[in-house]
């Protein structure tokens, strides 16, 4: 039982657990401690498979020791690429895919997501999704140039077609800074197999 408010990456976890499931296929997108990484895998169980990026050896260093220690290593592929590469490691279909932004904590906040890179790496993303599949996208708005990458996520969620549902939400009682959370669903079975259109 957590005895706080939930965080913004918790809010993203519990968007995407319902489309994961025992042999799915997820991304994250941004490792960096590993924290979704882990997440993801113990979600996708042991005949499923989970990608990770990121730009920083000890980004994967970090997100590797943490899985072994959960023994859960070897249904993920860590991957020291720039996520925009995304395509050209992944051809799957993807149940769940996951993006923190920002910079790693407590590291070089130099190396950053950037607005071009992560449009890119949400645009085949979003291609990739499977039917009912869902993506979190978590934007922090403090730190330099995340004005930029706010707006180009912004402008990417708001031009998407009808087959996508995409939700936006803040901490509206929070920070002036808090971060923005935006939940993608693809139109699939998971929306088809409601029980309450079954039954009507
Ligand atoms: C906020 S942290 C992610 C935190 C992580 N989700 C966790 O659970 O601990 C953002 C990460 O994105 C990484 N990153 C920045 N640009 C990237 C890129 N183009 N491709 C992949 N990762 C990138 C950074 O190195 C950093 O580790």
């Amino acid at each position: 039982m957590v005895n706080r408010p939930a965080s913004a990456v918790e809010w993203a976890r519990s968007f995407v657990a319902p489309a994961l499931k025992e042999g799915s296929v997820a991304v994250d997108a941004t490792a960096g401690k590993g924290n979704d990484t882990l997440f993801l895998a113990e979600s996708v169980g042991s005949t499923g498979k989970v990608f990770a990026f990121d730009i920083q050896e000890q980004a994967l260093q970090k997100t590797r020791e943490k899985l072994h220690l959960a023994g859960v290593a070897d249904r993920v592929v860590l991957l020291m690429e720039n996520h925009r590469q995304m395509k050209n490691f992944i051809s799957l279909p993807l149940d769940a895919v996951m993006f923190n932004l920002g910079y790693l904590p407590g590291s070089d906040r130099s190396v950053v997501t950037e607005p071009a890179n992560t449009v890119e790496a949400m645009v085949s993303a979003l291609e990739m999704l499977s039917a009912g599949g869902r993506m979190s996208v978590v934007v922090y708005t403090g730190h330099p140039g995340a004005a930029a990458e706010a707006r180009s996520v912004a402008v990417l969620a708001a031009t998407l077609d009808s087959s996508f549902t995409v939700l936006k939400t803040t901490f509206w009682n929070g920070p002036l800074h808090s971060p923005k959370i935006y939940f993608f669903a693809r139109a699939g079975e998971a929306f088809e197999n409601l029980p309450a259109e079954k039954n009507s």
